[in-house]
């Protein structure tokens, strides 16, 4: 059974936080690898036109091209970055207010990435806060490929403890009629 199998998805949604800090030498399983991936495949999008593209990158060379792109130490420490990217002219258009659905289908792949790597026992955090040029670059992306979010993918190191969690509470973000 892979790590947290019998996991209860209200567990899983509890778990999951930011970790920002990864056992530098411990790789990814392939076997894992591919059970995330395919968890973001199986996500719905408007149309089902599936404009995403997931990016999985270990080569040492193409992470110290990225690096610049985040300047933050940490991420120094993830074997493996996983970054989604999207083609909105292959996104749905609500025609009544060109309305397009990239970022809300990238966002919902982002999040099932993100779960599943959670179930595997891996660590996560959504970066948003990236330098685009920098990693376009470093992808060799078309110019019609936008990147929407990348995480670090890794088994978290021993000094990475979950904070506690700071939401509002259901009462303030919660309207009964
Ligand atoms: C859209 C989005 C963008 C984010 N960008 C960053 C980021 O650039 N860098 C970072 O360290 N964390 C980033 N985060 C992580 C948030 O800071 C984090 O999810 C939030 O503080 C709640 O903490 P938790 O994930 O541990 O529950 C981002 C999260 C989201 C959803």
């Amino acid at each position: 059974m892979n790590e947290g199998g019998a996991m209860d998805f209200y567990d899983l949604v509890s778990k999951r936080c930011s970790v920002r800090s990864f056992e530098r030498n411990k790789s990814i399983p392939e076997e894992v690898l591919n059970r995330i991936l395919n968890s973001g495949r199986v996500a719905p999008s408007a149309c089902n036109l599936q404009p995403w593209h997931f990016h999985v990158v270990t080569s040492p060379e193409i992470l110290e091209k990225i690096y610049p792109g985040y300047k933050r130490d940490w991420i120094q420490s993830a074997p493996c970055l996983l970054i989604v990217s999207g083609d909105r002219n292959n996104a749905w258009v609500r025609r009544q207010d060109n309305y397009n659905s990239i970022e809300t289908d990238l966002t919902i792949v982002m999040d099932h990435l993100i779960l599943a790597a959670t179930k595997e026992g891996l660590g996560t955090c959504w970066i948003a806060a990236f330098d685009p040029g920098i990693i376009r670059e470093a992808l060799q992306l078309e110019p019609n490929i936008e990147i929407f979010a990348f995480t670090p993918l890794g088994y978290a190191a021993p000094d990475a403890l979950p904070a506690p969690k700071k939401r509002k509470s259901l009462d303030e973000i919660t309207t009964y009629y």
